[in-house]
């Protein structure tokens, strides 16, 4: 069978509300940092499913864990009976997760988490009001849908929910207010006290909603000092902190949850992603008694709780605590980090490397200058990579996403990271033609 085909068939039964491609690669076997296709194509992994394969793909104890368990017990009722494998899932998230105490519950995808989030936040303190980011993304649910801050067409088309307010999220390399961070009297700071002042009755507020680092904007890093400021502010009026570790947490930024780098203990963390190792799962993890607040089946799913996902993730757990991934982690972001410093040198398409462990972002664009994103040119990058054997992607049409596996090779990793150079100097050197631009899609 040929790519093309199954890219024809696609188009034929999948709605363009369910994805969004950059290249037509049908993936048919993966491991680790791998992955090949129909074609029988190799292709280096710099995207690991959208930071969903943190211990690699087809992790060999990943594997393990869910063959038994499926051999075993596929399901049993997390909502009615009591299942082990959620149980001993939850009693590990709790040991690594820095609320003391807290509780846990699960769901089947990141968006899920959020809105439970929404709801046990709204219950415990009473209130409706909820404050999020602009650029953030939480979801496509209902809930996480409507506390997204990315300007999507469809909330004007389906309607969402009411009570929630945006502020601009700290960014130095764009910072929304024009200011220069050597010199900034972190006005993104003040700007929350001047919403209370004047938009929004803090004493409404029942949470802010924050990546700590926003990713789908394009992995922005706040200042070090910025959450703590936050989080007094929030204090002062009773307001919970929910933190998104969707896409950063388990071990992508080098600590188990991205918050951790920023001195700051969350109300709420919601987790998806890479927890199942490539098994739908999430969880919200909270304070007891803001867990507490909402009546029985007031956050629950029939498949929740699934005793293959539960083993798959305390799978990844083990892993990384055996394979000391956290430490994996910032070493090799370092190391990266260091590459994409080196070509930023050598190349002015690159305006700016940001991010934390393998969680880094390269900004594309026109004119270090002024700073204009480099939409086209994005296109063409991940478009070569892709004909040269890397899998990698762009957000907010600009910004290249490098997220491996943290079980990388380390020679994977300079091998993926010469392709990308490669790619980057062919689209600077014209070599990458206009007429690939329509293949590639993305957001
Ligand atoms: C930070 C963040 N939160 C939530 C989500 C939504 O997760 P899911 O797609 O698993 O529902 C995503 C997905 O990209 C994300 O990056």
């Amino acid at each position: 069978m040929k790519a093309e085909d199954v890219v024809e068939r696609y188009s034929r039964v999948f709605p363009k509300a369910a994805r969004v491609t950059y290249a037509p690669i049908v993936g048919i076997r993966a491991k680790n940092a791998l992955v090949w296709d129909i074609e029988g194509r190799e292709y280096i992994d710099f995207l690991s499913d959208a930071a969903v394969q943190n211990v690699g793909h087809n992790n060999e104890r990943v594997v393990q864990a869910a063959l038994e368990q499926t051999e075993r017990l596929i399901h049993f009722t997390f909502i009615y009976g009591f299942p082990l494998e959620p149980l001993l899932l939850a009693e590990k998230l709790r040991e690594i997760s820095p609320i003391r105490d807290a509780k846990i519950t699960f769901g089947m995808t990141g968006s899920d988490a959020n809105d439970g989030a929404i709801k046990f936040a709204r219950a415990y303190t009473k209130r409706r009001t909820i404050l999020s980011y602009l650029r953030s993304y939480y979801g496509a649910t209902y809930g996480a849908m409507s506390i997204t801050g990315l300007d999507f067409e469809v909330r004007s088309i389906v309607g969402e929910l009411s009570d929630v307010h945006y502020i601009p999220y700290p960014n130095c390399y764009r910072c929304p207010f024009g200011k220069d961070p050597k010199s900034c009297r972190m006005e993104c700071v003040e700007y929350l006290k001047e919403k209370f002042e004047g938009e929004v009755y803090a004493e409404g507020v029942a949470a802010l909603f924050a990546e700590p680092i926003q990713g789908d904007a394009g992995m922005v890093v706040p200042p070090a000092n910025y959450f703590k400021r936050i989080k007094k502010i929030l204090d002062d009026h009773g307001i919970l902190l929910v933190v998104d570790e969707v896409q950063s947490g388990m071990g992508r930024t080098g600590r188990w949850f991205a918050i951790e780098h920023f001195g700051v203990t969350p109300d709420i963390i919601t987790i998806a992603k890479p927890l199942g190792g490539g098994f739908p799962i999430s969880a919200i993890i909270g304070k007891g008694d803001i867990m507490d607040a909402l009546p029985p089946l007031g956050h629950t799913f029939t498949l929740s709780g699934n005793a293959v996902a539960s083993r798959a993730a305390l799978a990844v757990i083990k892993e990384i605590e055996e394979k000391e991934l956290l430490k994996r982690a910032e070493k090799l972001g370092e190391h990266t980090k260091k590459r994409l410093e080196e070509m930023k040198q050598e190349h002015e398409l690159i305006g700016d490397v940001r991010g934390l462990g393998l969680m880094l972002g390269l900004d594309l664009v026109k004119d270090r200058e002024t700073k204009e994103r480099a939409y086209n040119e994005a296109k063409k990058v991940v478009w070569r990579a892709y004909e040269l054997g890397l899998i990698v992607a762009f957000l907010q049409g600009n910004v290249l996403r490098i997220q491996p596996p943290l079980t990388i090779e380390e020679e994977l990793l300079d091998e993926g990271l010469d392709r990308l150079e490669q790619a980057i100097s062919d689209v600077e050197e014209g070599r990458v033609p206009d007429s690939v631009l329509t293949n590639v899609h993305g957001w």
